[in-house]
C-alpha cells in the first residue's frame, strides 16, 4: 500500500457518539432509556407528513434518483426567490463544503475561519492541502473585521457559521452585511446556515439579498438535518450565484441525493405544522437550559440555534459521568474549548434528564 503521504496525516471528524456504541460499552440493556443529546437533531423525529412521503415510495427504489433534484429545485426556488439556476444539493451540507474544497482550494492557497467554528471546513481545507487561517472569537463570536483583516491573496474561501457550531452564537444582521460588501473578489464567503430555521426572527441576516442581487462570492448553505429533522437522509443545499453553482456542480457525482431524501425534503417543506412545533420545543428547551444552568452557576454562550454550550468546567470527564448516567452531550475540546459541553436541545423530558445527570455530578 502506498498512499499520499500528506493523506496519512489527516485528522478525522469526530461524530457525537451513536447511542447503540455507547449502551454496547456500558453495558445498558434499555436503549430507549438513553438519551443523545449530541448531534442537533431534532427530537420530535422527521415531519410526519415526510413520513408518509417516504412510505409512499418504496416500491420506486429500484430506479435511480433524479440528479437535478427537478421538483425539490422549482419548490425551493420559488419559496427562497431564486432561480433554480442558484441551487445545488448535496449528500448533507456537508458534502457542498467538500464541493466548495474540491473547486477552490489546493496547496498553496488558504481558507480562513473562526476558532472555535464547524470543524469540517478544517478537515477540507487539510484534505485539499490548503492552509487553514483561524481567527479568534471573542465571547465564542466570529470577529468578521478580524476576518476580513486575515485575507491574503492567497485566500479562496472564508467559512462565517451564523449560528455557529459549536457556540450558538450568531452575527448582527449589520455586521454580516458590511461583511460581504467589504468581501474582496477573489475570495467566496460561505454563510454556513444550517440552523437558519430556527434563529429568532430579528438576529437573521439576510444573506439571499445579495445572491438575488447578483453577488458571484457569496455562497449560503443550509440543510434539511437539524429544523426539518431529517438528518439521516443526508441533504442540504447551496444558494449562489448560477456561475459558482455551475462550477459546484461540475465536482458532484451524478447521483449524490437520494431519491428517498429528495421526496422527504419535498414533504418536509410543506409541513409547517411540524417546523413551528420544532421552533416552540427549541425555544423553550433554551429557556429550561438557561435558568435551571443559571441556576446551580454554570454559565451558558447566548445561542440562535438548537443546542447550548455549557461552561460546566473538566467538559470531557463531564460528559464520560454524564453516559455513566445515560446520557451522552458532546465534549468540545477539539475546538478549544476544555471547560464546555455542548447539549442539544430535546423533548422537555430529556432536557429534564440531562439536567437532573448534570445535577447529580456538579453537586
Ligand atoms: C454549522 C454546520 N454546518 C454544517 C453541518 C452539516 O450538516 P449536514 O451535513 O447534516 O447538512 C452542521 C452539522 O452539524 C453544522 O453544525
Amino acid at each position: 500500500m502506498k498512499p499520499k503521504e500528506w493523506v496519512k496525516n489527516l485528522r478525522v471528524y469526530e461524530p457525537g457518539r451513536p447511542i447503540e456504541e455507547v449502551a454496547r460499552e456500558l453495558g445498558f440493556d434499555d436503549i430507549d432509556a438513553i438519551v443523545k443529546v449530541a448531534s442537533n437533531e431534532n427530537e420530535l423525529g422527521p415531519s410526519p407528513m415526510a413520513i408518509e412521503a417516504m412510505q409512499k415510495s418504496l416500491a420506486e427504489m429500484h430506479r435511480y434518483p433524479d440528479g437535478g433534484a427537478f421538483y425539490l429545485k422549482q419548490k425551493l426556488a420559488e419559496k427562497l426567490d431564486v432561480a433554480p439556476e442558484q441551487l445545488l444539493f448535496g449528500c448533507g451540507s456537508n458534502e457542498l463544503i467538500v464541493f466548495l474544497g474540491h473547486v477552490f482550494l489546493e496547496s498553496g492557497t488558504n481558507l480562513i475561519m473562526g476558532a472555535e467554528a464547524f470543524s469540517v471546513y478544517f478537515l477540507v481545507a487539510a484534505m485539499y492541502q490548503a492552509e487553514t487561517i483561524r481567527v479568534p472569537m471573542p465571547e465564542h463570536v466570529h470577529d468578521l473585521d478580524a476576518m476580513l483583516r486575515a485575507i491574503t491573496p492567497e485566500t479562496r474561501l472564508v467559512a462565517v457559521c451564523n449560528p455557529n457550531n459549536p457556540t450558538g452564537t450568531m452575527v448582527s444582521p449589520e455586521a454580516m452585511d458590511r461583511f460581504i460588501e467589504q468581501l474582496p473578489d477573489h475570495v467566496i464567503a460561505i454563510i454556513d446556515e444550517a440552523y437558519f430555521e430556527l434563529m429568532p426572527e430579528e438576529q437573521k441576516p439576510d444573506v439571499l439579498k445579495h445572491i438575488r442581487a447578483g453577488r458571484k462570492n457569496v455562497i449560503a448553505l443550509r440543510t434539511f438535518s437539524k429544523a426539518y429533522g431529517l438528518a439521516g437522509l443526508r441533504i442540504g443545499y447551496a444558494v449562489g450565484h448560477p456561475e459558482l453553482i455551475g462550477l459546484l456542480n461540475k465536482v458532484r457525482q451524478p447521483f449524490n441525493v437520494s431519491t428517498m431524501a429528495q421526496i422527504a425534503a419535498l414533504a418536509a417543506l410543506d409541513d409547517t405544522a411540524h417546523l413551528a412545533q420544532t421552533r416552540a420545543m427549541v425555544e423553550q428547551g433554551i429557556r429550561f437550559f438557561e435558568e435551571e444552568l443559571a441556576a446551580i452557576g454554570v454559565k451558558t454562550v447566548p445561542t440562535g440555534a438548537n443546542f447550548i454550550l455549557a461552561e460546566t468546567g473538566r467538559g470531557r470527564e463531564i460528559f464520560q459521568e454524564l453516559q455513566k448516567r445515560q446520557v451522552i452531550v458532546r465534549p468540545v475540546d477539539p475546538y478549544g474549548l476544555p471547560n464546555h459541553v455542548r447539549i442539544s436541545i430535546g423533548t422537555p423530558a430529556q432536557n429534564r434528564k440531562v439536567m437532573d445527570a448534570l445535577k447529580e455530578i456538579l453537586a
